[in-house]
């Protein structure tokens, strides 16, 4: 939605017009009413019964009279601002007038209409029904105290010249509502879709090592769009934000945030709210919030998925901290946000600290996972299949329960062709990382929670990168491929799939659930599966199940639905994994999938052997069957 730009000029804008009676002030606002799309109102309608009665008596108001009318116009700007900005003609002649006026609305735009006693008294003589006693005139000039800031204009020009002049005037003074600090990918298709919100905002990118020309290039491709302001000086950039200033740093996780956040933080007030929109680790968001708490200054660590798309056109966004920092950030993002089925934001207020941040990490550990089983089902059928038969099979999944954003992407990269064939296979398989699976795997190890798949899926990358040794080994070890037998329907392959997408997205969330345990964050599931339903890397139809399967209490093994499903489904993954086997072909996130719901339903595991050999190497000692709640026991086992 691009907004007509006039009006997003004047978004939320709040002018108040000033002077002594006659000056023009309802004409004034009645032209920048119809150049700004904001509404006018006239002071005057607004006076209580009491002043009106003296008004028309003739009997002129003193300071105890303009008292609540003053205080009611003050709450009715707070609340037209809300609403979406307005236009006051109010005489204000007094400071302390204009002081009860400001109250409650901060970034009033002032503009007083000057001119001589002779003038006014000229105009309103020669006006048709418009009749003022030249001393009730002087009485408002005796009582004039003129502003030294805002805009003073001089109403000897014509009104419409009058309307211009305040109009380029705000356009010089106006501040923005939001700042973005990095335009890097994601930085500039953040701020772009921020700025098709509606919302003015300044962005600022550094111009030294190579970045010298980032901002004047971003500024010149969208110089069609008058509501983003570039800066390179730092100073300048949040000196352009509106207070509380609110600023989205979009740079690289690690230090750098430290580094960014120590030349931003003198720059600010209390009350401005920082926003990290990296993929920061929790720990440092939550260090980063105390920090910054103890100069007054919000810190928000937000998580964003969805990718340069995502964030052009609806990311899915994670927010922590504390709740009323987010509150003050929250129109912004949940306006940018993706909408889920229901046309609700994919952003809200996850809990406190670096909570934002751990949801995003979870998020990675379950993306890395889907991506492996992707990618081992692939490895499985490229000896008898062709890409192009891959995609299809993928594709026929792709329109029912199994939907999910990777498993789209991923028949499009089968079909990319290059010449005569397929990019794909063009590809080195070595596989990357920027680290937050491997986060996710050590936060799983640290809170004790078996999440075997998303750890699986990390090693399978770090094995893939180990190419040389693979390739001396495999010449020794040739993989059996299509003579391992025949591979299994189609039917079964996706009833593994199916299974194993269920406990990844079980262990993804019991994670959460224990870091929530652990660090009283308080997450609540239903949000999070509908933050992630659109607008990230995980989003799928499954998603949208979960939102509704977590409106039950508990975890999702405890569901009756669930379980029944997964047993139906295990004996697929046993089919799945011996003909992998039988291939030489490695299934490691299937096959953590079928051994974790295998323990998981077995009651009784060989742990007994663990806790003896602890016990006889190390007096650990351990707890027995025949004595339920009692112990410990030692053994000398020798
Ligand atoms: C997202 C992605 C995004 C990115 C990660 C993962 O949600 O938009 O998760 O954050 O792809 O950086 O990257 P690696 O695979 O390189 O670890």
């Amino acid at each position: 939605m691009i907004l007509d730009p006039k009006k997003l000029e004047f978004k939320n804008q709040i002018f108040v017009i000033l002077g002594v009676s006659g000056c023009g002030k309802s004409t004034i606002g009645r032209l920048l009413s119809g150049r700004t799309g904001l509404p006018f109102h006239d002071a005057d309608e607004y006076h209580p019964k009491s002043n009106v009665d003296k008004m028309s008596k003739g009997l002129p108001l003193d300071d105890a009279d303009r008292e609540p009318w003053l205080e009611k116009l003050s709450g009715l700007l707070k609340q037209w601002h809300e609403e979406g900005g307005a236009i006051l003609a109010c005489s204000a002649l007094k400071e302390k007038y204009r002081e009860i006026l400001g109250e409650n609305t901060k970034n009033i735009h002032w503009v007083y209409l000057k001119g001589s006693y002779e003038l006014i008294l000229d105009r309103m003589q020669s006006r048709k029904g418009h009749f003022m006693r030249p001393a009730m005139l002087q009485s408002q000039f005796d009582a004039l105290e003129e502003p030294d800031y805002g805009l003073t204009i001089d109403i000897e020009q014509a009104p419409e010249q009058i309307a211009e002049q305040i109009i380029n005037n705000l356009s010089m003074e106006k501040k923005s509502v939001f700042g973005v600090y990095g335009l890097g990918v994601m930085g500039r298709s953040l701020a772009l879709n921020i700025a098709d919100k509606g919302f003015i905002l300044s962005v600022y990118n550094r111009a030294e090592g190579g970045e010298e020309q980032i901002v004047s290039d971003f500024m010149r491709e969208n110089d069609d769009r008058p509501n983003i302001r570039g800066f390179t000086d730092l100073g300048a950039f949040v000196r352009s934000l509106e207070q509380p200033r609110k600023i989205l740093l979009m740079i690289k996780a690690g230090p750098v945030v430290d580094i960014v956040m120590k030349q931003l933080l003198p720059l600010l007030s209390k009350g401005d709210v920082l926003i990290d929109g990296g993929n920061s680790h929790y720990t440092d968001t939550t260090r980063r919030c105390e920090q910054a708490s103890e100069k007054g200054i919000g810190f928000v660590g937000a998580g964003i998925s969805g990718g340069e798309q995502g964030a052009r056109t609806g990311p899915s966004i994670m927010p922590g901290g504390e709740l009323e920092d987010y509150a003050k950030v929250a129109e912004v993002l949940e306006a940018i946000a993706a909408k889920d089925r229901s046309g609700d934001p994919c952003c809200r207020y996850m809990g406190p600290d670096g909570s934002g941040h751990f949801v995003k990490m979870v998020h990675n550990g379950i993306e890395y996972v889907e991506m492996q089983l992707l990618a081992e089902l692939y490895g499985l059928l490229r000896s008898d299949r062709s890409n192009e038969e891959i995609a299809r099979l993928f594709e026929s999944w792709n329109h029912g329960t199994q939907q999910s954003y990777l498993l789209g992407i991923t028949q499009s990269i089968l079909r990319k062709r290059e010449g005569d064939g397929y990019l794909l296979d063009l590809v080195l398989d070595k596989a990357g990382n920027k680290g937050t699976g491997s986060w996710s795997s050590k936060a799983a190890f640290d809170l004790g929670v078996p999440n075997t798949l998303m750890s699986a899926s990390v090693f399978e990358r770090y094995l893939s990168s180990f190419k040389d040794i693979r390739v001396e080994l495999a010449s020794r070890f040739p993989r059996r491929g299509d003579r391992g037998g025949a591979l299994p329907e189609d039917a079964v392959l996706r009833e593994a799939y199916a299974f194993a997408r269920m406990i990844n997205h079980h262990q993804g969330f019991e994670l959460l659930r224990a870091a929530s345990e652990q660090y009283q964050w308080d997450l609540d599931f239903q949000r999070i599966a509908r933050v992630w339903s659109e607008g990230c890397i995980i989003k799928s139809a499954l998603m949208n199940r979960l939102e509704t399967l977590f409106a039950e209490q508990g975890d999702l093994l405890s569901l009756a639905e669930v379980t029944e499903e997964l047993k139906e489904q295990e004996e697929a993954v046993r089919v799945l994994l011996s003909s992998a086997l039988n291939r030489r072909v490695a299934l490691s996130c299937f096959g953590a999938a079928l051994n974790f719901w295998v323990n998981m339903t077995t009651e009784s595991l060989p742990a007994n052997l663990i806790q003896a050999q602890r016990d006889f190497f190390g007096a650990h000692t351990y707890e027995r069957t025949d004595d339920p709640g009692g112990g410990p026991h030692h053994t000398q086992w020798g």
